[in-house]
């Protein structure tokens, strides 16, 4: 089959099969005229970086209904996104959304720039989002690659060489198959296969629209590609996290420094993440208690073991770290999911339910 009729193949399946989604204009609505909302693309886009659909829906609900439009967005202000973006993980994405909208607005009038290049300029757009908001929200002819796109491509081309040293060749046969017309739609139309058919388990050749020009399909291999290099194993990091309370039912809590992990991000003091025993490091004097059940998490790069230590502090408590959030104020949803699950077990320790 020639790459033409390769992607007219997965136009038509796209046409029938396309998933909604609150940030989608569907194939019907488009060839009628309608137009994505550049922000609304942009922004599911960025949210979508690592993060499964089914995952990213609500977070962008919640944001466009607080924040309608990039100046909304732009104007709001630092601890309130974050809060928002809570939950989501990988939060320098958050940082750099603000950013970027703030020079939408303040330098651009509020509109996106409609090239690949000009989104490129922006801070916090890559590669990745500058192709998938100039292909999606104004049809230009570029190549969009994620997972799914690397995995469509090794089993449709039967690539053996494994990721991530196959990602350029991958990159360049994803380029191979962007036509010129629709391209917003053909992009779309890759990930839906890879996300619903073309599956990292089991995928379902037998009704997939690609499954004459497979080569994987056709050598029987499809289930084992993309091959993947040996993955490092993830070391295991200890930490002590603080949770205290306050008589008047006041948290102490503590905004992390915008560079690094969970950057810009409200959460308990504590001490450094590391290899090594922690140091008890207490951010205020109180008769701070050790919890039986310790916080386990996995980031990116290790796993954290989170010891906690709970404490009723004092009306006229002085921090030496952080400070208090009224009872009203705070939102346990403001807490990133590590942190997050620090306060659940330790308000049964401080009888907070
Ligand atoms: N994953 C990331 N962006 C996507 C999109 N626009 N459509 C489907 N899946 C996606």
């Amino acid at each position: 089959m020639r790459d033409e009729e390769v992607s007219a193949a997965l136009l038509a399946w796209y046409n029938a099969h396309a998933r909604q989604m609150p940030w989608r204009v569907g194939p019907a609505a488009r060839a009628a005229g309608v137009r994505p909302d550049p922000y609304a693309v942009w922004l599911s886009e960025v949210m979508l970086q690592q993060t499964t659909v089914a995952a990213v829906r609500d977070y962008f609900n919640r944001f466009t209904a607080r924040w309608p439009d990039v100046t909304a967005l732009a104007e709001a202000e630092d601890g309130a996104v974050m809060g928002e973006w809570a939950g989501l993980g990988y939060y320098a994405r958050a940082r750099n959304l603000l950013k970027c909208a703030r020079v939408v607005s303040g330098d651009h009038a509020g509109r996106f720039p409609d090239t690949r290049e000009g989104l490129l300029a922006l801070p916090g757009i890559g590669p990745y989002t500058a192709a998938a908001v100039a292909a999606i929200a104004f049809d230009r002819p570029e190549t969009v690659v994620d997972g799914n796109v690397e995995r469509v491509m090794a089993r449709l081309f039967a690539v053996e060489t494994p990721l991530p040293p196959a990602k350029p060749a991958l990159t360049a046969l994803a380029a191979r198959l962007t036509p010129r017309t629709r391209p917003g739609d053909h992009a779309q139309a890759v990930m839906d296969l890879g996300a619903t058919i073309c599956t990292p388990k089991s995928p379902a050749c037998g009704i997939c629209p690609l499954r004459t020009p497979c080569a994987a399909r056709a050598a029987g291999i499809a289930a084992d590609l993309p091959r993947k290099l040996p993955k490092k194993a993830k070391p295991t990091r200890l930490g002590i996290a603080y949770i205290g309370r306050r008589g008047d039912g006041a948290w102490l809590l503590e905004r992390r420094p915008d560079r690094g992990l969970l950057g810009g991000m409200l959460g308990w003091p504590g001490s450094d993440w590391a290899e090594t025993e922690p140091v008890f490091a207490p951010p205020a004097a109180a008769d701070w208690r050790p919890l039986d059940a310790e916080v386990r998490h996995t980031f990116t790069h290790f796993h954290l073991r989170l010891a906690l230590r709970v404490a009723d502090l004092p009306t006229d408590c002085a921090p030496i770290r952080g400070s208090f959030v009224a009872a009203g104020d705070f939102r346990p949803s403001d807490l990133p999911t590590v942190m997050r699950k620090a306060f659940d077990l330790a308000r049964c320790g401080l009888g907070a339910d």
